[in-house]
């Protein structure tokens, strides 16, 4: 079971995390199954638009952290967490995402790559990797930035300054609070995959053209230094504190 619902809506395609007793954290298995399911999606004709949406209160709590303090999880070919970063930064097609309450590491970083966020009022992000000894992924050192600001982004990645609903729609990463955002989501989702998949293609390109040859070597960039954070004492010792319920010491 790798808790991750994939189904179709017409030409609609519905990625739901699944984890929902573990707050939705990724497993390794889940970010594959993500990833696999991106990858023949962008392929896919039929498949016009995603929504990612998650069971239970939480959206996704991040990275598991088990697996961070897992040196022998088995990984053959790139890491999956960054081949899921890979899958969503270069997909062709719209995503938009159904955000219910915390959206933590991953699960907030994700979101500047959908197109379109709904965000139920009791949602909040939070990037708190310096707080785990590790430090920001899915190049959200590029595009965090560029999105609220120096200011926004330093609050975030340097404080892990969680935003709430509100204010996460004031800095534009969020479209909307609504009361059910999976219902949204899949309703402008379905606006989407009525429009000319050309005309739609070409806009999202345009519109994410920041700078292409920037992302991906960002990705990278920032992947290395996760390596080198997880394998350091620091790193281990604050993921510990996490299962430990204290607060990781850095003195
Ligand atoms: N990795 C692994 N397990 C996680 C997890 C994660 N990222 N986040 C939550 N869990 C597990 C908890 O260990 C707990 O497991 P248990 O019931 O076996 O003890 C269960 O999910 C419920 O978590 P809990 O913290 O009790 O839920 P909550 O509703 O009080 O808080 C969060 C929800 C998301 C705010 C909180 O779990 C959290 O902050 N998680 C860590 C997020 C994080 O730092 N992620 C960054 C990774 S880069």
């Amino acid at each position: 079971m790798n808790h991750v619902i994939v189904s179709r809506h017409a030409s609609v395609l519905e990625l739901r995390l699944d984890r929902p007793a573990k707050k939705n954290a990724l497993t390794f298995a889940m970010y594959d199954a993500l990833s696999s399911a991106l990858e023949s999606g962008a392929n896919d004709a039929d498949v016009r638009a995603v929504v990612i949406t998650a069971s239970g209160d939480v959206f996704c709590a991040g990275n598991d952290i088990a697996d961070f303090l897992n040196p022998n999880v088995a990984v053959a070919g790139p890491p999956p967490p960054f081949r899921f970063m890979q899958a969503i930064a270069s997909f062709p097609k719209p995503i938009v995402a159904a955000v219910g309450g915390a959206a933590v590491g991953i699960g907030a970083t994700l979101l500047l790559h959908c197109d379109l966020v709904y965000a139920g009022a009791e949602a909040r992000l939070s990037m708190p990797f310096v707080s785990l000894g590790l430090t920001p992924e899915a190049a959200s050192t590029l595009l965090l930035p560029q999105r609220v600001g120096h200011a926004v982004a330093s609050e975030m990645l340097l404080l892990g300054a969680q935003i709430d609903a509100a204010r996460a729609k004031e800095l534009g990463l969020v479209n909307e609070i609504v009361p059910s955002p999976r219902d949204v989501a899949l309703e402008k989702a379905a606006i989407i995959a009525e429009r000319s998949p050309r005309a739609i293609r070409v806009t999202k390109e345009l519109l994410r053209r920041v700078d292409p040859t920037h992302v991906m070597p960002r990705l990278e960039e920032e992947a290395r230094h996760i390596a080198e954070g997880l394998a350091s004492a620091e790193g281990q010792q604050a993921l510990m504190a996490f299962f430990e319920r204290r607060t990781p010491s850095f003195a």
